[in-house]
This record gives structure tokens, sequence and C-alpha cells, in this order.
């Protein structure tokens, strides 16, 4: 009798884990039921319609590098009884892309709004599938219904301070497919380099990307690394980069910075500066590598004057620029920066001085949003629409322009009361380049963002009156690489809070607990292990976290 009892006991315990759903983000509903299904090399993903199709292939790669699974892919109209996974999209154009996943012991089903739901479907499978490599693939039974809460979930990367191949920029899209979240803000020109191929301009890549040294540790440094730093992406790249992600349901949205943070542009053609004749100048305290004659890329880090001259020929090189930008991103948004832009050579410049005169402008605020708005004009006329930092409200903003509140969230809550769009980016809850711990083992920009305060951020800010919510699109982390140099501290910087920030943006707020995500984190590191993920432990640090440490 007492060998039964155990023995029920040790089946019910198994049972029971077996049975535990840790997808993250949390689905909007899950109904656990009792039993598995089981992937093997007998199971076939049966997928009505092309963009099931590519969902089929996703998940059977996956199998297939991961657990070294191999598994069938039939196109509709086979008549597959068991051991099949069934892919069908309903064709509805629905933003926030339901899906539901069913799994019984015989097949499991995934029935999205769309093909962006059925691929949501297939990212909750393989977060159903063991963290084990060498273990049978199990997915427990389930019924889940489940969508998104916000339209908008992106995350960006910065490839100036630190370029970054094209292998990597793939592998981060990996990454924002796996977590549901839609778009890849791709910050592509600043003042330490211009990676951007644009054949009108040649000498924007042949020169602006690359610097001749990097200072070395945190700012103003400990001298200059006297390395060449550098690379660009080819036209041809940011087509595949593109078809890569849109293959994932993933939108890429190019930045191209202006007026400030422009150097890279301006040592490529120094017209394009209010003084094309002044050397370039960078932080006294900064060790600086090569020649000191002329227009330069900068090897620090920060904000410099030198920035566009807001002149004819300017705004034709930004046309021209943009015009081959829209050829290769077909985002209905192209960020145009707008942060950061000092206003000191716009003030010592005859022609801006005269221009702010012409035009009727209060001052060099209203130069930055004249700028800003002549861009705009020139890319809603091509049907695009622009995204800008939140200094671009200063001086008045854009008639259409999307603004992405990154210095608190007062930018957004200003841009959403004027009934324009907004996305959120605060730096104290969504910065990810912040250190995570006060442990911190490299060096990082500064702050301090825990993965509890990244899962307590609200994207809707107390402050906004309700009927101006829905000007909110969603939420984006941001990772500027400064100090960021490397895939593998990429990684680290980023998991396990981009986890935590999925969840912020698709599941209902009600059902965002911390206690409940803990639990499902915990797994969610073995999983990051499985995926092989370079993930920082300062969860487990008991700074961060005193009960860890009992
Ligand atoms: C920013 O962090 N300068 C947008």
């Amino acid at each position: 009798m007492r060998k039964i009892v155990l023995l029920v006991l040790v089946m019910n315990t198994l049972l029971t884990h077996a049975q535990e759903i840790n997808i993250i983000p949390k689905p909007v509903s899950v109904t656990v039921g009792v039993g598995s299904f089981t992937i093997n090399a007998n199971t076939k993903i049966v997928a009505k319609g092309t963009e099931c199709l590519k969902s089929a292939h996703f998940l059977a790669d996956y199998l297939r590098s991961v657990y070294g699974v191999s598994v069938g892919i039939v196109e509709s109209g086979s008549n597959q009884s068991g051991n099949t996974i069934n892919l069908s999209e309903a064709r509805k154009d629905e933003t926030h892309t339901r899906y539901s996943l069913t799994v019984s012991g015989k097949n499991v089903q995934i029935k999205g709004d769309n093909g962006a739901g059925v691929f949501y479907g297939i990212q909750s499978i393989i977060q159903l599938l063991p963290v084990d490599k060498s273990s049978p693939l199990f997915i427990p039974q389930v019924n889940i219904l489940d969508s998104a809460r916000f339209a908008y979930r992106g995350m960006m990367l910065d490839v100036s301070r630190h370029f970054f191949p094209i292998s990597f920029v793939k592998q981060f899209i990996d990454f924002i497919a796996l977590y549901k979240m839609n778009t890849f803000h791709w910050h592509l020109t600043d003042d330490q380099g211009w990676r951007i191929e644009i054949k009108k301009y040649p000498k924007l890549t042949e020169i602006g990307s690359h610097r001749n040294g990097t200072i070395i540790g945190r700012y103003p440094g400990k001298g200059n690394d006297g390395q060449t730093e550098g690379g660009f992406y080819t036209q041809d790249q940011i087509r595949e980069i593109v078809k890569y992600a849109a293959a994932r349901y993933i939108t890429v949205v190019p930045e191209i910075e202006m007026p400030g943070h422009s150097s890279a542009a301006i040592a490529a053609y120094p017209q394009l500066s209010c003084f094309p004749e002044e050397s370039t100048k960078h932080p006294e305290k900064t060790a600086w590598n090569g020649p000191t004659e002329g227009k330069q890329v900068q090897q620090a880090w920060g904000v410099f004057e030198d920035v566009y001259a807001p002149t004819e020929y300017t705004f034709h090189f930004l046309q021209d620029v943009m015009d081959e930008v829209m050829q290769l991103f077909p985002s209905k948004y192209i960020h145009v920066g707008g942060d950061e832009c000092p206003k000191e050579s716009w003030k010592r410049s005859a022609f801006c001085q005269q221009l702010i005169k012409d035009k009727g402008l209060k001052d060099e605020h209203g130069l930055q949003s004249y700028f800003i708005q002549r861009i705009e004009k020139y890319l809603n006329s091509k049907g695009r629409r622009i995204i800008g930092w939140d200094e671009i409200l200063e001086g008045g903003l854009a008639p259409n322009a999307t603004v992405m509140s990154w210095r608190g969230e007062e930018g957004g809550i200003e841009a959403a009361k004027q009934k324009h769009q907004v996305i959120m980016t605060p730096g104290a809850w969504v910065y990810f380049d912040h250190t995570q711990t006060k442990h911190e083992d490299s060096v990082t920009i500064g702050g301090y963002t825990t993965v509890q305060k990244v899962y307590g951020y609200e994207p809707v800010p107390k402050l906004l009156p309700e009927e101006n919510a829905h000007y909110v699109l969603g939420a984006q982390a941001n990772l500027w690489t400064e100090y960021i140099s490397n895939a593998a501290k990429v990684e680290y910087m980023l998991f396990p809070r981009m986890s935590a920030l999925s969840e912020v943006l698709w599941s209902a707020k009600s059902q965002r607990n911390w206690d409940d995500f803990e639990k499902r984190l915990l797994v969610q590191f073995k999983r990051y292990e499985l995926w092989n993920f370079n993930y920082s432990k300062a969860y487990f640090d008991p700074i961060n976290n005193p009960d860890s440490a009992k």
C-alpha cells in the first residue's frame, strides 16, 4: 500500500511538473489539460497557404537546429490525421493578431487571424518544448487563446557606436521574434560611424563608416585604442535583413539622424556643416588618434556641436539619402532622429540667423522644427511617416510626426495630448545599456535598470488623460552601444530584461504579476542555456534581489 501511495505521489509530481506552462510573454488565456503530444521524426507540419508555410519552415528549422529532430512539411489538401501540427490563418488584417493554440494527444492546431498570428503561435510552441536538448519533445496538452496588447513592440540596436555584422543583426532579429515583438529600430548613423551604403554619396561609407580610434574605458577614457573601427551594410545586405525580418513578421524602421549626431556624414561631406572649413573638435579630456585637421569621424562619446546646416545643399542631400532609404525599407515609418542637437553652430552662423529672420522663426529651436518639418513634408509626399526623439516637440511638432519619448515620460504625454502617436522608450525603464546590478562586472554607460524595474514599466503613463491613451502605440527598449562592442555583451545586456519587456508589451495589464513572472523566468534561464544566450545573472545578485541570498 505504501508503495502505491508513493507511486501515485511521484506520478502526480511528474504530471504537475510536466503541465507547467512557462511561456514568456504570458498568453491571455491558458487552459491546461492532462497528458501531452510528442513531436518526433514522423510528425508532419501541415500548412495552409504561403504564410503558414513560412511558419512551418521556421518551426522545422528550429526543431532541427536546437533538438536535431527533422519533421516533414505538408501543404494543405492532404488529409493528415494524427501526429500533425496544423497551421491555418483567417487572413484578417487584425493589429492585435490573435491566435489559438490547441494541443491534444493526437495533434496540434494553430489558428491565426493572419500569418503573424500563426507565427506567434509557433513561438508559443517553442516555449512549450523541453529546456533539455536530449529530452523527448513533449508538449503539454493545452488550450491557448492569445493576442497582443500593444501594436508596436520594438527593440533598437545602435550599430554606429560599434558595428555589428549582418550575421549578428539577424540574430538580434531572432531575439525579437522569440518574444513576439514586431519592430526592429536600426540606428544606422551617428557621430562615430555612418553604416548604410548610399550610392549617390559614396564618401558616406568610404570616409564616414570608419574612425581612427576609440577612447578606452568609460568617458573621458584612459587613452585611445588607436584601432580603426568600422564597417557598413551594402544595399544588398540591407535588403537581405529587411527580408529576413519580414519572414518573422518584423518591420525594420531605419534611423537616419538629423540635424545633430551627424559628424560622420560631415566628415564625408564637409559642406553639410555650417563651418565646412573648421576642423572637427573633440572633447578636450579625451585622447585622439590620427589626423586632427579637417572634418573627422568622432572617436569619443557624447554630443557634438558640428551639426547639419539647414541649407538647400543639406536638404537636397538628405532627400537623396531618403530616396535610397525608402527604396530599401518598405516601413511606413522612417526615424529621423532629432535628439541632442546643440544650437551653438546655428547661433554663430550668419546664414542660420538670417534664415530664422526670413522664415519668421522664434529662435534656433524654431529652426530645428523647420528642419524636421521640411524632411517630414518630403517623406509624407512619398507616403511615409516620420518618427523622432522627443526633442522634436521643441519649437513645434511636425504635423504628422510620431514621438519617441526617451527623456522620461513627459515628451510622450505632451505629444499624446497634442493627438500625436507616441512610442515610449523612457531611459529609466527601458535603456538596456544601463547597469543591471550594482556589482556590474564590465563598463556600462551608467543608470541602474533591473529586470524587476523593466517588468514594472507601464507604457501608458499615469498622468496621460484616458482619452489620449490610444495614442500610445507601444514601447521599445534601446541598446546604445558605446560600451558594447561584441555580440556576447549585447546578449548580456538584453537578457533577461528583454523577456520582461516582452510581457509588458504583449500581455494584458491585468496579467502582469512579478511573482508569477519570476517563476517562469527561472525556467526561462534554462531556456537561455538551451539557446546558448549569454544572459546576465544579476537577478541572483543579493543586492538586486535580497531574497536570492537565502
Ligand atoms: C537618445 O538616447 N539620445 C535618444
